[in-house]
């Protein structure tokens, strides 16, 4: 099959890419750009465990084509630390022991985040609501949802500074 080229960007850089028109994002991601964090479970839209953002919204990248992310702003979960700094989110996840084995963590992350974009002050019930679409066979559900609501805390506490 002819290969077309595509151009987007992930995680703020940009990428070119050749690929058979019929590849799915996550495969791109994960197998052209060696970004392994989004991962294929299910592969038909019901696990989450391949959630990426683009252009802001929250998708499983197991069901969108690789050519529909032309132009777009992709974000993954590689994206969310910054200069060496874990997102609070994904401190909040580690102390709150909110994974077990990992697999479905990136989606959860990343669900979470978009939420977090959306509503900055999420009640549990939106925070479920958010990671509807995320399974975790490891049944973490409670740390998780802990954890985001505790990052949603800690983002609206006031930045104290030197001259505070
Ligand atoms: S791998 Fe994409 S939703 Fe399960
Ligand atoms: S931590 Fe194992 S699937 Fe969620």
């Amino acid at each position: 099959m002819a290969e077309i080229n595509l151009s987007f960007s992930v995680n703020d850089q940009k990428m070119e890419v050749s690929t058979e028109p019929t590849r799915t994002l996550l495969s791109v991601l994960r197998d052209d750009l060696k970004l392994k964090g989004a991962k294929e479970a299910c592969g038909q839209g019901d696990c989450g465990a391949c959630v990426v953002l683009l252009d802001g919204e929250a998708v499983n990248s197991c069901l969108v084509l690789a050519v529909q992310a032309e132009g777009s702003q992709v974000i993954t979960v590689e994206g969310l630390a910054s200069k060496g700094q874990l997102h609070p989110l994904q401190q909040n996840f580690i102390e709150n022991w909110a994974f077990q084995c990992g697999y479905c963590t990136a989606g959860m992350l990343i669900s979470s985040y978009a939420l977090l974009m959306d509503n900055p002050n999420p009640n549990p019930e939106e925070i479920r609501a958010a990671i509807a679409g995320n399974l975790c066979r490891c049944t973490g559900y409670h740390e998780i949802i802990e954890a985001v609501g505790k990052t949603a805390a800690d983002l609206q506490q006031p930045v104290l500074t030197s001259e505070s």
